[in-house]
């Protein structure tokens, strides 16, 4: 037995290592990655630019804490504040940190216009995390219900629906903050109506509330550039990452502008390894590799060609309800049973994931090469097809 606490179900597999768009078991097997460690490793296992910066940075000085200047961390925040428009970062080491960083902000600022009980408006399929204020702005109960009394101070509204948020500002003089994820992940490669992303901004506005995106999963190339929020053309005033930003090297950023950039000052918010140089310098070189190569622009091309390849190969168009996402976020809701699919992928050669009950989800890395790309979309058609054909 696992001396492990028991908190995911995992697959019986274990990489030895990996290198580009592939990963190798233990027996040496070779499987063609399509989930990126969960979007992590954006550009691909093993990248010899950022194993280079980990290493030279762990053989100079890996740790000195947030009690003194650590440059590796200044040049990684110009480096992100440029790209961005972002004006202050401050680093962690996780997504559901990041997130956590966001929901006090948005706090603290209520509290500084004298808001009581500064609420954040949160919306259905949300996934922010699992610390208990992430948590607490996660939809779904089940997550929730074993970790009761959540966190208070958030108001769930329907995904897409502008009047629902609206209607608040009658109910609700409480507001400070909505946070949202421009292409809802765990929820099932749901990505936000522009429409309703460009009217909550006009919102934000007109309410002195805080937009803040939540982009751990869509960030860092994913989407088709640095930031969805990018793509899209709708600025937040608060920004979260964390997953690709160290292609594997724990790291995460909570990053604001505007009124939100001054929010926080000495004593707010903390953590002893948030942005360390070892952590620093590997996503530095993830951000100059992404910058250099315009890897950003190689996900359109690589979302063609997997669902291109997809298409011919399925049998049965009535196996696929819908196709969603948004570059390298990719989600294919099918109609059939979704519980063998992550097995049988990994029987023929891949590694995809399920999301959402039956929506097969695709983060697949931004070095990939279109011939990969149509081998992946092959496969993946491949698994549909098997268990289509299978008597229920
Ligand atoms: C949108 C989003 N936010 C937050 C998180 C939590 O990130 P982490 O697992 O690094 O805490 C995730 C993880 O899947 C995510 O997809």
């Amino acid at each position: 037995m696992s001396a492990l606490m028991p908190t995911y179900k995992r697959l019986p597999v274990a990489f030895s290592h990996g290198e580009g768009a592939r990963l190798y078991d233990l027996s040496g097997r070779e499987y063609l990655d399509g989930l990126s460690g969960i979007a992590v490793t954006n550009l691909g296992h093993s990248h010899p630019a950022v194993t280079a910066a980990i290493c030279e940075q762990a053989s100079t000085l890996a740790h000195t804490s947030n009690l003194f200047v650590i440059p590796q961390q200044e040049r990684l925040a110009s480096e992100l504040t440029a790209i961005t428009g972002m004006e202050r970062v401050f680093f962690c080491n996780s997504g559901a940190e990041a997130n956590e960083a966001a929901i006090k902000l948005a706090r603290h600022y209520g509290h500084d216009r004298g808001v009581n009980n500064p609420t954040i408006v949160v919306l259905e399929q949300a996934f922010h995390g699992r610390t208990m204020g992430a948590l607490a702005a996660s939809a779904g109960t089940g997550m929730q219900t074993p970790f009761a009394p959540m966190l208070g101070g958030f108001v769930r509204v329907a995904s897409n629906d502008l009047a629902a948020i609206k209607v608040l500002t009658q109910t609700h003089s409480n507001i400070v903050a909505v946070m949202l994820e421009p292409v809802q992940g765990e929820g099932g490669v749901r990505p936000l109506d522009l429409d309703y992303l460009i009217g909550l901004r006009q919102l934000c506005d007109e309410q002195q509330w805080l937009l803040m995106f939540d982009e751990v999963q869509t960030g860092n190339g994913r989407c088709g550039d640095f930031y969805a929020f990018m793509r899209l053309g709708i600025v937040p005033d608060v920004l979260s990452t964390a997953k690709g930003l160290g292609n594997g090297f724990p790291i995460g950023a909570c990053m604001a502008r505007g009124d939100a950039a001054a929010v926080m000052t000495p004593g707010d918010h903390g953590t002893t390894y948030g942005g360390n140089p070892i952590a620093c310098s590997a996503a530095s070189a993830v951000f100059n590799t992404l910058s250099r190569q315009s890897l950003c622009s190689r996900a359109d091309p690589i979302r063609s060609a997997i669902l291109d390849r997809f298409h011919t190969t399925l049998n049965d168009p009535s196996t696929v309800r819908e196709v969603r996402g948004l570059g390298l976020m990719i989600g294919i809701e099918v109609t059939i049973p979704a519980t063998e699919i992550v097995t049988t992928a990994l029987t023929l050669g891949a590694i995809v994931n399920v999301t959402a009950g039956n929506t097969i989800r695709l983060l697949p890395p931004l070095i990939m090469s279109d011939d990969e790309a149509s081998e992946l979309g092959h496969i993946v058609a491949q698994v549909v097809n098997t268990l289509s054909e299978r008597p229920l």
